[in-house]
Parts: C-alpha cells; structure tokens; sequence
C-alpha cells in the first residue's frame, strides 16, 4: 500500500510544490482559552464584587445583543472539575482562564483579600496541574473593579499601583504553580472601546483622548507588573510574563501604489506599534507621534494627545516582555482615507481599512478567513522585533454553534498550517498556539448568538451541559499527533 505521504511527496516532486512539513516539533504548545467574565458567572457570589461589565450590563442592557448578560454564562465558578476534565480530553498542554480581580481583591486593594475567591483559583490551578495541565493565567482580561473604575480607572496614573499590587498578590498566592503569567489582554480593543468609545465599559466616548491615555498608564502598569515578578519572583518561580496584543495585518488595497503602500505600513506601526514598539525598542513610533500630534490653537505649539514618553519612561518599559503573546483573527485592505476623518483613535492616522465581499466568511461569522496574512504578520513581527518568542494567544472563528462545525475546523487547520510555514520559510520563533475559544463563551457585545466554542454550551438548560464538537474532535488529534496529516 502506498501511503498518504508518499502520495504527496510523488505529487510535490512532479507539480513543484514545495514540500512543508505538517508536523509540530515535540515541544509545540497546544492550549485553549478562556476568560473570567466569559465564563465563571456567580456575578456576586461568595464575596466576589461587582467589575465593569457587572456594572455596566445591569446598567445598559441595550447594548448587548438580545439584552443577555454574564450573570451564570458557563457556570465555570461551579463547574470547573468538569471544565478540567474536558481540558483532559482535549489533550491540551496548557489551559488560559484568567483570574476575575473582584473576586480575589473585591475592593480593588488589598487590605482585604476574599479567601473564597482564592480558594477557586487555587482549586482549579491544583486540579490542572495534578493533570499535566498547565495553568497559563491572564490578570486582566477587561473586568475591572467597579471600585476602582469609580476613582478613575484607566485615566489616572492610580491604575499602576492598583495594578502591580494585585499582580505581586497574585505571584504570591499562585505564583509555585503558574508560570505562564499575562499582564493584560488586548489593550488595544480594552482602551479603544472603552475609553474611546461606549461599546465597552466605562464608555467614555472620549475618542483620540482617554484611549491614548488609557493606553499610556495600562502599559506603565505592565511594566512596573513585569518589574515585580522580574525582581521579586522570578529567580525562585523561575515563570515568564508578558502582554497579550491583538494584530491584524494590513495589506496595501493596491500594491506596489507608494500613497497605499504608506498607508497600510502607517496601520501596522500603529497596531503594532502602540504597545510592540515601547516594549521592543522604546517610545511610540515615529510615525504615530507624528499622526497623533496637533497644533493647540491655543497654546500655539504642537502638542500630543498620546503622552510623550519621558526617557526614563522608555528606558523602564523596554524589554519589559518575556515573549510575544499575540491573538489574530483577521487582515484587512488598507487605503488612504478619501477625506480628513475627525480627530480619533486611529482615525488620526489617515487611512481607512476594509474588507472585500469576496474574502471567505462563514454564514453568520464576522470573522473572514485570511491565513495568507497571519503568515505574513507573523514574518513582520519577526523582522521588527529582532526575532521574539511568539505564543498565539488567540486564534479562532465563530458562528451559531452548530456541533457539526466545519468552517471552524477549516479555519484552525489553516491557520496553523500558516505558523507551520512561517517557521520553515522564515524561521519565525513559534512555540505554542491557542484556541480561542475552549468553550462556547459571553461574546461581550453579542451576548450568545456569537460562539467560538470547541465545545458547545447549552445556555438555555440551568446545568449548562458542554457537548464537544467536530472541531474539539479534530483539535484532539491534532495534539494527540502534533501534525495535520490526517
Ligand atoms: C478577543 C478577546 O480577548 C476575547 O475575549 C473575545 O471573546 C475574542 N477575541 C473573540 O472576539
């Protein structure tokens, strides 16, 4: 009998195609994620306070799809033996939840710490580990303290404190057994949607203002987080810390034009550039200095509205990442924008983005299907960051939560082939990959209707029953034979 891969190897050498290899090296990490709000519900339980989203869902029910809320979502609070064991069926190396600050610090502070709370994480995190899972834990995944929102939050600089003294917390309580730790994730989508705009809490609405401060003290916090573990734990908890940015590429509408060609760079100094650079290479772009400028009639001298870094500053937050912790869903086309767009978050750039018709998507996704571009950021991240460690923090493609999902299984295939070739073509630094999500989740703005799962939630049955799809099935081989051949 000739095998499948002889048969490819004979097709290859006959048509050309050059032959990647579909294997993963041994030490390839496979995981899936997951966040607090997503999941836990148990909103104002066992002492737990009221965060952000709490506050605002109860508040503003309108600005969620059909008015739903976290109240219960999974029910992962109750049910995390059994999220354990379907982590353990997947097979999975390491498993991304995040801790909820509110249940851990309801005041925001620790003067008091809730022992309830950390008796959940410490449950969860023991029973992980005691099945060779490891716990990869994200501090910050939106849901901040109300307490602290109402003394400023993310526009003042109290955030830092705030921030560093519930990390060292955090290392303290969890830190023997975590090794993987994430300051924030997506601070970008965190300050924009929020600070900038209303369809995240605290909905400032304030945008090319409170979301370039936000980003200004969120990447301070995780800085002076990274000193603490860098000084205080790192030597005996021997772990590594780092924040987690979500990219898009962005390709040129029309290449090889210079006018589209410099807008499409533009857009990845900026996605890239708003946290990457400082951390890399110190201060914000160039470019994003320039863009974000503007000429204060009244004090008749440019100013910025992104805070200038001072040079202590840059020289504190530069290599504050212990690797690149990255999430990708989608690319884009970029052109010069037509007309002068009003003062915003990047809107200030100049440029506008899209996404044609005809790009691949599923029925009822908003997410199009571009591996073309993952393996193509992944090569400019290597380029311009001096080849960093990256770990795939998010990778995913959501619909109506059919079992039989095979877009999904599509999507994950290909974009893992994408990190397959961009680590043989260009030698990018890929070690590990991560589902978004491990189950069906609170997709923030679209309540339910918008699922991500591998494994499918019943939200309508109080037990909240979890059944596994064809993509938990396919995802399970793919770890189980570090490869994609089938
Ligand atoms: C980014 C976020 O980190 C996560 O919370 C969200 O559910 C997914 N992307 C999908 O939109």
């Amino acid at each position: 009998m000739v095998g499948k891969a002889t048969l490819y190897i004979l097709f290859a050498i006959v048509t050309g195609i050059k032959s990647v290899s579909r294997k993963f090296p041994s030490d390839f990490k496979f995981g899936v994620g997951s966040s607090s709000y997503q999941i836990e519900g148990a909103w104002n339980e066992d002492g737990k306070s009221e965060s952000i989203w709490d506050q605002y869902i109860h508040n503003n029910p309108k600005m969620i799809n059909d008015e739903e809320n976290a109240d219960i979502a999974c029910d992962s609070y109750h049910k995390y033996e059994e999220d354990v064991e379907m982590l353990k069926n997947l097979g999975v190396d390491y498993y991304r939840f995040s801790i909820a600050w509110t249940r851990i610090l309801p005041n925001g502070t620790p003067d008091y710490v809730n022992q309830k709370g950390v008796q959940y994480y410490s449950n969860l995190v023991k029973l992980l580990k005691k099945n060779n899972i490891e716990p990869m834990v994200t501090l910050f995944h939106w849901d901040l303290p109300q307490v602290l929102q109402e003394q400023g939050g993310f526009a003042t600089e109290k955030i830092v404190k705030w921030f560093t003294d519930y990390a060292r917390l955090c290392f303290e309580l969890f830190g023997d057994d975590v090794k993987t730790w994430i300051t924030f994730n997506e601070p970008k989508q965190f300050c924009y949607l929020g600070y900038g705009m209303d369809y995240f809490p605290p909905a400032m609405n304030k945008s090319g203002e409170l979301d370039y401060l936000c980003a200004y003290y969120l990447l301070k916090a995780h800085a002076e987080a990274w000193h603490v573990y860098n000084n205080e734990f790192r030597a005996h908890q021997k772990g590594r810390i780092a924040i987690v940015i979500s990219y898009k590429w962005y390709e040129p509408l029309l290449p090889n034009v210079p006018a589209f060609e410099e807008a499409a760079n533009t857009n990845m100094e900026f996605e890239s550039g708003m946290y990457g650079h400082p951390l890399y290479k110190g201060d914000w772009p160039e470019i994003v200095k320039a863009k974000v400028s503007y000429n204060s009639k009244k004090e008749g001298r440019q100013q910025s509205r992104l805070p200038e870094l001072s040079p202590e500053e840059i020289e504190r937050i530069k290599g504050t990442n212990d690797f690149l912790g990255l999430n990708y869903y989608v690319s884009a086309l970029v052109y010069p924008a037509a007309t002068p767009q009003p003062a915003g978050f990047m809107r200030d750039l100049g440029v506008d983005t899209y996404q044609p018709w005809y790009w691949e998507q599923g029925k009822t996704s908003f997410i199009k299907v571009t591996p073309w571009g993952f393996k193509k950021l992944l090569k400019y991240l290597k380029d311009a960051y001096d080849n960093p460690e990256i770990i795939i923090i998010e990778n995913g493609f959501n619909d109506d939560g059919q079992l039989d999902d095979v877009k999904r299984i599509s999507y994950i295939e290909r974009h893992l082939s994408a990190i397959l070739e961009a680590r043989e073509d260009f030698g990018v630094n890929v070690s590990g990959y991560s589902v978004w999500s491990f189950m069906d989740v609170f997709e923030w703005n679209f309540g339910y209707g918008n699922r991500f799962g591998l494994y499918h939630v019943d939200f309508a049955d109080p037990k909240r029953p979890r059944t596994m799809k064809k993509s938990a099935r396919y995802y399970r081989d793919v770890i189980k034979t570090r490869s994609l051949d089938k």
